[in-house]
């Protein structure tokens, strides 16, 4: 693994090597071990052309304690605003001797670009584009699924909400469908559903009950306004009726079913406060696996873990 650019078409193989990988980092951050020499020397250049809070946090944090030297290019004060080319902000940053370039980028395919154009030793990390991919994120979800339910071949996995605009939903459903599970549902109004989904293997529900039922476990998904440039969007009070996770339909779902989403939340439009900080939900577990997980990722593409 060079790059990790798209959770689609990676190998099973690969995919439980860095849940593998991640998995011994874990217990290094338990024991209070603040860094591992992994990376001592490397440099990384985290460049999110747009908001993040956990994303860029958790690379940051994962890059330190593998000993990297972290850079985080501001992007609202970089040369960017004056026109510079993306394709010229990494050339430049290649100059200054970057190993791996961690890019978040609103147009879907920037980072695949970007790995095009960089020297064969320069590795790039896709930390979301536009609405095509997440893998990382898709990778902490695995990685959660997987310490909460061990194995993934009985498991039924519900995404709910703006499935359409979802990068984090397209990479988890290549992820989960390379993993094994049981069955994959899109739970969402037919107008944020994608067409080809039954072709990815998804099931695709527009009532939430019936979506919900039997379910291991739900995926809940933020609307994307940001995304949906005049569209007609729905009112959050009607939204949170019909797609909201409250109490009473997280009991449709099975009873030991666990809740999670990629954040930012937005509480009382897709998901209610009891649910969001109930018993059954694991987000903030999420984000703290995030850590490993990125620390995995890039000590791999590094060739620093093998
Ligand atoms: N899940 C996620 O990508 O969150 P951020 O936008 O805060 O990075």
């Amino acid at each position: 693994l060079t790059h990790l650019i798209t959770t689609e078409g990676i190998p099973r193989d690969i995919l439980t090597h860095i849940l593998d990988t991640a998995q011994t980092f874990v217990p290094l951050a338990e024991r209070d071990v603040k860094k591992v020499p992994l990376l001592r020397g490397k440099s990384v250049f985290n460049l999110f052309f747009e908001n993040s809070t956990r994303t860029r946090t958790t690379f940051e944090i994962a890059a330190t304690r593998l000993s990297a030297d972290v850079f985080n290019l501001n992007i609202n004060v970089s040369s960017a605003s004056k026109g510079e080319t993306l394709l010229d902000t990494i050339a430049n940053l290649s100059a200054m001797q970057a190993d791996i370039f961690v890019v978040r980028h609103e147009a879907s395919g920037a980072p695949y670009l970007i790995a095009k154009h960089v020297a064969p030793d320069v590795h790039v990390i896709n930390a979301g584009d536009g609405r095509h991919a997440h893998p990382t994120q898709a990778l902490l979800d695995m990685y959660t699924i997987r310490h909460f339910k061990q194995d993934f071949s009985n498991l039924t996995v519900a995404i709910v909400g703006d499935v359409l605009h979802s990068r984090v939903a397209r990479s988890n459903i290549h992820a989960l469908t390379t993993l094994g599970v049981a069955e994959v549902r899109a739970i969402g109004p037919l107008t944020l559903l994608p067409s080809g989904l039954e072709q990815m293997g998804v099931k695709t529900y527009t009532d939430m009950a019936q979506g919900l039922r039997d379910v291991d476990v739900i995926i809940m998904l933020r609307l994307q306004n940001e995304r949906m440039r005049g569209a007609l969007l729905p009112s959050s009070h009607e939204y949170f009726k019909h797609y909201g996770l409250t109490p009473q339909k997280l009991a449709i779902a099975k009873p030991d079913a666990i809740v999670m989403h990629p954040g930012p939340m937005n509480r009382g439009v897709e998901i209610d406060s009891a649910v969001a900080d109930g018993s059954q939900s694991v987000i903030l577990n999420q984000v703290t696996f995030g850590i490993a997980v990125r620390m995995a990722v890039m000590s791999i593409v590094a060739g620093a873990s093998s």
